[in-house]
């Protein structure tokens, strides 16, 4: 499949029409591209017993929520607040089907109260964990996250199987923690495992065809099952976004391996996938305006830089400062201008607050045309895990979210405001 380009990319008029009535930073998000990133996953689940979800961390909003739930796409939640944001959004709770899954690392807050309340299915991370539901009156099913013992995420702080990964069950104490389950009163009927996909799709392949071998050897032990769900992780590709995706390998993958766990459980089997970033990234921009160009010297320190000063942060998008990401990072007014190496820093009182770094954390100058002073600068495909990581760090409140549909534009969330921050405070 082939993403559309985000239309207001190259739109000018329209972003600066915006950036006057809402102010900058604000992120716009294109429905068209969404919606294309949608189909493209539903139609890996065509083959029947294969349900696609969505990790709703990577953007928990009503409004995209909505566009899901529209699709026939379920949820993973990974708190009592997320399971609440998609009922909010139309989900239902229950088990009949499981259409929110419930995945935790740990049971805080409101967590347990809205597995008992919702009726949610909850997905095991940690073998304590069933002790938790147990001293909380969980008798319903469960679902089992397990730690395989290999994969990993897009970096490497994104450690989602082996020995150094925090996350499931390790795959040979399975059984035991399904013992512990059923003693306790609770079913296993699911089996998870979210081992993330590594940038490349050729590996992603690779990992989830390891991993539905993995999850035949240990199935006959487990009676109850009624789906396994190998997780999300179909890779986006930052630096080229529009290049052809080719999920039809997914849906082949994902249908044989449906028939291959039924066949050695010996009934049929759901077989479930839950990406997040994959549905979401190059749906939303966030723009921001160039407020200041700067230069240091050269000297025994190291070389001397050009700074684009924006006015976002890693309080809008936290994934440069974070894992060294990659966004695209364009100046729709700067066409036909020279360009050079730019540094591209934001607002915060950090000096790690910069876009434009490396996995090495290393600033890494971005040939950009040469920016000045008022442009209206882009840092494209951030709407996985952008504005969800939001912060309102140094006070400066969350910008707003723009909805952009056949020429029309509205904002879904306002910007946060000193009165938003100051309603926490009690005394
Ligand atoms: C349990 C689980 N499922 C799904 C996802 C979605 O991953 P991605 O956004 O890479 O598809 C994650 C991401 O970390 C996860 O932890």
């Amino acid at each position: 499949m082939q993403t559309p380009a985000h239309a207001a990319a190259s739109d000018l008029n329209l972003l600066e029409t915006l950036a006057a009535e809402y102010g900058t930073p604000f992120w716009i998000w294109d429905s068209s591209v969404l919606r294309a990133r949608i189909d493209a996953v539903v139609s890996t689940t065509e083959a029947e017993g294969v349900q696609a979800r969505f990790a709703m961390k990577a953007s928990p909003a009503t409004k995209v929520l909505k566009e899901i739930k529209k699709a026939g796409v379920w949820i993973d939640s990974v708190s009592g607040n997320e399971v609440l944001r998609a009922r909010h959004s139309g989900f239902s709770g229950g088990n009949t089907p499981p259409e929110i899954c419930f995945t935790a690392d740990v049971f805080r807050d409101n967590a347990l109260a809205t597995v008992l309340e919702e009726g949610v299915l909850p997905n095991v991370g940690s073998p304590g964990m069933v002790a938790d539901l147990q001293k909380a009156g969980y008798t319903g099913p469960i679902s089992l996250r397990v730690n395989p013992g290999f994969g990993h995420g897009h970096v490497n702080e994104c450690d989602t199987g082996g020995p150094s990964s925090k996350h499931g069950v390790w795959i040979t104490e399975a059984n035991t923690v399904r013992e512990a389950a059923e003693a306790a009163g609770m079913k296993v009927v699911m089996l998870h495992a979210h081992i993330g996909s590594g940038p490349q799709f050729d590996e992603l392949i690779d990992n989830l065809s390891h991993l539905a071998d993995e999850f035949a050897k240990i199935i006959p032990q487990f009676k109850d099952v009624e789906a396994v769900s190998l997780g999300g992780g179909i890779p986006h590709d930052y630096r080229n976004p529009e290049a052809d995706v080719p999920v039809e390998r997914l849906g082949d993958l994902f249908a044989e391996s449906q028939r291959k766990l039924s066949k050695v459980a010996g009934r049929e089997l759901r077989l479930e996938i839950e990406p997040g970033r994959f549905y979401v990234a190059p749906a939303a921009i966030l723009v921001t305006r160039v407020t200041d160009v700067k230069e240091t010297e050269t000297n025994k320190k190291g070389p001397g830089v050009t700074f684009a000063m924006v006015d976002a942060g890693f309080v809008d998008l936290a994934r440069p400062a974070m894992y060294g990401s990659f966004h695209r990072i364009t100046l729709p007014g700067a066409k036909g201008r020279e360009s050079k190496p730019v540094v591209v820093a934001g607002p915060l009182c950090e000096s790690g607050d910069v876009f434009t770094r490396d996995d090495s954390e290393m600033l890494q100058p971005r040939e950009l045309p040469s920016p000045q002073t008022g442009d209206l600068m882009l840092l494209h495909d951030g709407g996985a895990y952008g504005y969800s990581m939001a912060s309102n760090y140094n006070s400066l409140g969350r910008a707003p979210q723009l909805w952009l549909e056949n020429g029309e534009v509205t904002p879904f969330t306002r910007r946060e405001t000193i009165e938003d921050i100051l309603r926490l405070e009690v005394s």
